[in-house]
């Protein structure tokens, strides 16, 4: 008995400790929503349809033109909206865009290089995510 309520106690101290540690910058990132964390969620659920889509054949609709939000959605931090946060951006529109207008003998490849430019920015900014966003590409 008197051992149980040791290990209860400590396991006390550990979850207080735990909860009034601060938290690393990246997963403040992870567990805040933002404008922008909403949008990026959106972009998953919306590319995870494309793949879908792309693996059954079917036609994947127009870009969406919602993803142009990455432009100006307020970030967690508004500090990594820096010039090579704009720089990949850009570089990730174009390739959505590309995913839609390109032929469709290229659409596998296409889509792939737009989910990589997806990856490319997440290693600058927020690394967290990179493994769920690589399940979206199409081996
Ligand atoms: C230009 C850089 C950039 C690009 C391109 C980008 N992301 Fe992000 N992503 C971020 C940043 C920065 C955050 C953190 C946002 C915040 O917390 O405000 C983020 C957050 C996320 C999150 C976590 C959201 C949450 O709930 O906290 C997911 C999932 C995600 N991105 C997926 C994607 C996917 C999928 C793509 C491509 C279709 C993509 N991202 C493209 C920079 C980028």
């Amino acid at each position: 008995m008197k051992q149980l309520i040791i290990v209860l106690l400590v396991s006390l101290v550990l979850f207080s400790c735990k909860e009034e540690r601060k938290q690393p910058k990246e997963e403040l990132i992870m567990y805040q929503s933002s404008e922008m964390a909403a949008l990026m969620n959106a972009m998953y659920e919306g590319n995870m349809t494309i793949k879908d889509k792309i693996l059954e054949g079917e036609r994947i609709g127009d870009f969406p033109e919602t993803y142009l939000n990455i432009h100006n959605a307020v970030l967690t931090d508004p500090a990594d909206r820096n010039a090579s946060f704009e720089a990949f951006s850009k570089l990730y529109i174009q390739n959505m865009q590309l995913v839609y207008s390109g032929s469709k003998d290229s659409l596998k490849q296409n889509f792939n290089q737009a989910v990589n430019s997806c990856i490319t920015c997440h290693k600058t900014t927020c690394t967290g995510p990179i493994p769920r966003i690589k399940k979206l590409l199409i081996k």
